[in-house]
């Protein structure tokens, strides 16, 4: 199985990333070195998660030690919901490469389909009805300029992703959703490959430890008894379940052990009988994006921010 997909722009997205978010300041630099020196070529970033500096320090570190090159690694970042209003968007934008101490991104995402006041938390009273075409269009520039060298979105359901698609003049590359095993993305998987558009999984083991979000996915029973069958770990079947969709995966972890288990993902694979496994797993969707929704904001409900794919 490759380690790369192949995204819109003719650029290649390694099929494993290193998550960065709940990467505390403090250890997600050295959880950065690690995972590059053990080979990962793709780290996940956000504005949002607060640590954009400390993984700077730790490309710089890997760039002067000569461990990899700039243009052999894949990085992106996320554009926060505060930054929506097209003139605030290339600020953004230059923000994040200031403290990742780079020239470009290889991807840059809208975070949320969701917009609130510059400067303002995600508190109602904030919220302000996105413009999703406007805040594309500036994206697009950055693209133009050639300081996002691909562009996209992340919490886009298949609607929202086909509604911007309609009106883009540069497509989106990559919708980047919670996926795993236990919330398998059919629809918007479908939509993707129907329409070029490369799937990326954030919470791909499902978060576990985080008690607000689906922390079962490593203790369902169909993913230990094929880990047991195969010799693998829950961890590892699950990362490989996405990547055979075709999905691209961002674990995150700041142990080195695991960041090490969790790129051994290419050299093994299902066997169909295997794979057809995963669809007796009972999915148990999250209320993603629960911030978002709310009687102040444009989604009132969870349906309105999914359109229904939750
Ligand atoms: P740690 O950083 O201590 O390794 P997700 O990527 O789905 O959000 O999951 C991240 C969580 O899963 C983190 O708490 C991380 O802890 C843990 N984790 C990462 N890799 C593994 C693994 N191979 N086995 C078990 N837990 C893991």
């Amino acid at each position: 199985m490759a380690r790369h997909f192949l995204l819109n722009t003719g650029a290649k997205i390694p099929s494993v990333g290193l998550g960065t978010w709940q990467a505390d300041p403090g250890v997600v630099g050295a959880a950065v070195y690690a995972a590059v020196k053990a080979g990962y070529r793709h780290i996940d970033c956000a504005r949002v998660y607060g640590n954009e500096k400390e993984i700077g320090l730790a490309l710089k570190k890997l760039f002067e030690e000569g461990v990899v090159k700039r243009e052999d690694l894949f990085i992106t970042s996320k554009l926060w919901n505060d930054h929506h209003a097209p003139e605030d968007v290339p600020e953004a934008l230059n923000e994040s490469l200031n403290d990742l101490q780079l020239d470009y991104l290889d991807l840059y995402l809208i975070h949320w389909p969701v917009r609130v006041k510059k400067g303002t938390n995600n508190n109602p009273e904030n919220f302000v009805t996105p413009d999703l075409p406007a805040t594309w269009g500036a994206m697009e520039k950055l693209h133009d300029a050639g300081k996002a060298r691909a562009i996209g979105v992340s919490n886009f359901s298949s609607k929202k992703l086909g509604d911007l698609l309609a009106v883009a003049r540069v497509p989106p590359a990559v919708d980047q959703v919670e996926c795993h095993p236990c919330w398998q993305q059919t629809k918007l998987h479908n939509f993707c490959q129907s329409a070029g558009v490369h799937l990326s999984a954030y919470s791909p083991l499902g978060s576990p430890g985080t008690t607000w979000m689906n922390g079962n996915v490593l203790k369902e029973p169909v993913i230990i008894s094929i880990s047991e069958k195969l010799g693998k770990t829950p961890a590892q079947v699950a990362l490989r379940w996405n990547i055979q969709m075709g999905h691209s995966v961002l674990p995150k972890s700041t142990n080195q052990e695991r960041i090490k288990q969790n790129l051994d993902v290419h050299d093994w694979s299902f066997p169909d009988d295997v794979l057809a496994k995963f669809s007796e797993i009972k999915e148990a969707r999250l209320l993603r994006g629960n911030f978002a929704v709310n009687p102040q904001s444009v989604y009132k409900t969870h349906e309105e921010l999914w359109d229904g794919e939750i």
